[in-house]
């Protein structure tokens, strides 16, 4: 009898839906270039796809058009699922180099991917549980790999994400659709959950957030030219307490009228 490997992780809720991930999608594109089109054989895994396959043809539409060579593999614990993106391949498909698979943590992968995206998977963990993942995870990339964790809302309008290479996070990530955003800490609800419990004062994120919201207000006559302008303004003023990434491809004009800004993982580090 041949025993297949139980899955690692849980199953939890499947809720996705069409280009909520667009903005995490977009920085990946944008700052991953390299390491996407390394190898021979580059692969990408989609970790919880949840109950439609639709996020991942999407981020297999995204990255092939800056690695044509990139395979997505779409890994979900949840049978059904799996199902679902079979079925959505043999009713639109066949995509070349993109499949779906069943899987969890340990990542069924016929090679060690260099990118996996996770995202609205780890919430559902609890925090000690989240940080065995990221290991778990990093551990499993290709050398150079990036593993690509956060969550965001339901409308992917409010997203929150952290890098992490073979050594551990590198970067964080906030990213929002300014002209609905009252303050920047109207992000930290959509902390990853190694951070989400820690935005309390003494904490640096509590600190980077109020600081944040104290430049985003400084920056409030900008809002005349519009929100995107009044982001700029405010990221700016933040790069004089924080270290902010401020050169391409991390940052930057074109990165921040994005509603981005990415920052070390140090500054954030509990
Ligand atoms: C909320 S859905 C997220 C769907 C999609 N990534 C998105 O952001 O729209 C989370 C999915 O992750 C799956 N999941 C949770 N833990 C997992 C694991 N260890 N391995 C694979 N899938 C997992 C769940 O079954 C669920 O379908």
């Amino acid at each position: 009898m041949v025993r297949t490997q139980k899955p690692q992780g849980e199953v939890t809720r499947g809720t996705t839906a069409p280009n909520r991930l667009r903005r995490v999608d977009r920085w990946i594109a944008a700052t991953q270039t390299a390491v996407l089109r390394s190898g021979g054989f580059p692969l990408a895994v989609d970790l919880g796809y949840g109950a439609s396959p639709v996020t991942t043809f999407e981020l297999y539409t995204r990255l092939r058009a800056v690695s044509p060579r990139l395979e997505v593999v779409g890994v979900e614990i949840e049978p059904d699922r799996v199902a679902a993106g079979t079925a959505f391949l043999e009713a639109t498909g066949p995509h070349a180099g993109l499949s779906f698979r069943r899987g969890g943590f340990e990542l069924p992968v016929p090679r060690p991917p260099v990118l996996v995206r996770a995202f609205n998977v780890l919430r559902q963990y609890d925090e000690a549980a989240a940080w065995r993942a990221w290991d778990g995870l990093r551990s499993r990339l290709a050398p150079g790999g990036v593993l690509v964790e956060g969550t965001c809302d339901e409308p992917g309008r409010r997203a929150v994400w952290v890098a992490l290479d073979p050594d551990g996070p590198q970067t964080i990530t906030f990213a929002a659709h300014l002209p609905t955003l009252d303050r920047p800490s109207g992000l930290a609800e959509r902390l990853p959950k190694t951070l989400i419990h820690r935005n309390v004062p003494g904490e640096p994120v509590h600190d980077l957030l109020t600081v944040f919201d104290r430049c985003w207000a400084t920056a409030a006559p900008h809002s005349a030219f519009g929100p995107r302008a009044r982001w700029i303004e405010a990221v700016k003023l933040l790069a004089r307490t924080h270290p902010v990434l401020t050169t391409p491809p991390y940052g930057g004009r074109r990165r921040w009228r994005l509603g981005e800004v990415t920052l070390p993982w140090r500054t954030v580090a509990p």
